[in-house]
């Protein structure tokens, strides 16, 4: 294939899904439902849903992407025309993600700078208040989207290969070994272990279908499943490579940054906050009202916190090359645009849909959708509604026009595919119909 640039190896292949799929979704999301569900009951739902849907969709994808070497636009219509519509239908939710993705990068950015420039004092004092302060400003937020949005097309203009690869060997074990070293602290903080305690033990009367829902959408956005992204990525991976092999990893990579993200986070908030209801459900604030706090009390805490930040956002920024490279390839694909015009016409719109986005904090903060602020509804949209969808539809494609035996063959090809009867019955059966039924229940709940 004339153009496709492939992965240098299978290492390379997982190192960079693993840094698509690890960024804000474990960082930021994760920790924030986990805290708001219900804790250990959340903690469990998602880990079942990892390993067992997000498994099978992310094999399914990536072995779709290489079975056809096309990106996720036209892989779909190359197997079986009718099924085109697929291909539009994932190409629309990172459209949806990428401008409020970059909103947070923006406030990550912001918090960075804070650090970088010694100001770390004047955000602990008052985590909340700063945290409002910030995100209700008009312009501020939107420079810095915007900034978060530009680097991130620089990284594109570089290529697969060069741009992202190099800064992924070594940020991700960084981020981690600095996340699980201030676990360690704040679970030994007085209050802390009251943490551990509800994030990690499952109390059952707590399990709703709401969970079940947050939960999924979670795996779905934390592995970037249901976007097309993996098919994109599939398409470049070599024929040589064990997918399976590769999907386990990436998953290792990525459930045990959500998990230990969760073990800072969540103990923080009892060692802090007291772990009251209010300071649970903060919602898409919490990480960086907690985070300021833990900083202010360690030693260097400044300087931990800077570097903490600076690779929070470069872990944003790899993921956001993904949300980014989805439509850029489309439309530079279908259009037979250069990839430079592609880029830049995806950038203009993302901004200007993240200036929205800004909007629902400052001038249109009255303005909400079902009761929804823009940003949790563009989320919730996304994550809850579009997603499990487009899973739903993935599932019966594979599972029922295109027959499991095709992808088992793609994904067995000179490797064992040791959990081929688990993946053919989930696929066709399990994993479509658990998706609706969830879905379709809490749809008809809130009508
Ligand atoms: N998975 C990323 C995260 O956890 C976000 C992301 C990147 C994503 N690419 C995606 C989400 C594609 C959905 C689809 O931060």
């Amino acid at each position: 294939m004339s153009g496709r640039t492939n992965f240098s190896s299978g290492l390379g292949f997982i190192l960079v899904a693993a840094a698509s799929a690890v960024g804000l979704g474990n960082l930021w999301r994760f920790p924030y439902l986990a805290a708001e569900y219900g804790g250990g009951i959340f903690l469990f739902t998602y880990l079942v849903l990892a390993v067992t849907l997000g498994f099978v969709l992310m094999i399914t994808e990536i072995a779709i992407g290489r079975k056809t070497g096309k990106s996720a636009f036209w892989a779909f219509g190359r197997l079986n025309k009718k099924w085109h519509f697929l291909g539009i239908f994932s190409l629309v939710i990172p459209c949806i993600i990428l401008p409020y993705y970059s909103v947070i990068g923006g406030w990550i950015m912001q918090y960075g700078a804070m650090f970088v420039t010694n100001q770390a004092d004047i955000v602990a004092a008052d985590a909340s208040g700063f945290f409002n302060t910030i995100t209700s400003a008009v312009a501020e937020p939107i420079i810095w989207a915007g900034i978060f949005l530009a680097l991130t097309a620089v990284i594109l203009l570089f290529g697969v290969h060069k741009g992202i690869q190099r800064v992924c060997t070594f940020l991700l074990p960084l981020l981690i070994v600095l996340i699980a070293g201030l676990a360690v602290y704040c679970i030994i903080l007085p209050g802390g272990l009251d943490g551990v305690a509800y994030y990690f033990i499952p109390d059952f009367s707590k399990l709703s279908g709401e969970v079940i829902l947050a939960a999924m959408g979670q795996v779905f956005f934390s592995l970037s499943l249901a976007t097309g992204v993996l098919v994109t990525y599939g398409s470049y991976l070599s024929k040589k490579e064990n997918i399976e092999k590769s999907v386990r990893w990436i998953e290792i990579f990525d459930i045990g940054a959500a998990v230990i993200a969760g073990f800072l986070i969540v103990p923080a908030v009892f060692a802090f906050s007291g772990g009251a209801p209010e300071s649970l459900g903060a919602g898409p604030g919490l990480v960086f009202i907690q985070l300021p706090q833990v900083f202010a009390t360690i030693p260097f805490g400044t300087v931990v916190g800077a570097v903490f930040f600076i690779c929070m956002f470069l872990a944003a920024l790899t993921s956001a090359v993904s949300l980014f490279e989805v439509p850029v390839a489309a439309i530079a694909d279908k259009f037979r645009i250069k990839r430079q015009v592609a880029v830049g016409f995806v950038f203009l719109c993302a901004t200007a849909l993240a200036v929205i986005i800004n909007f629902g904090y400052s001038i249109w903060s009255d303005f909400t959708i079902f009761n929804y602020q823009i940003l949790d509804f563009t989320d919730l949209l996304c994550n809850s509604i579009l997603m499990p969808i487009l899973a739903i539809l993935t599932c019966i494609f594979a599972g029922w026009i295109l027959k499991p035996e095709q992808l088992e063959e793609e994904i067995e090809n000179g490797s064992s595919f040791k959990a081929k009867k688990f993946y053919h019955v989930m696929i066709k059966f399990i994993a479509p119909v658990c998706v609706a039924v969830i879905l379709i229940y809490l749809i008809s709940q809130s009508i």
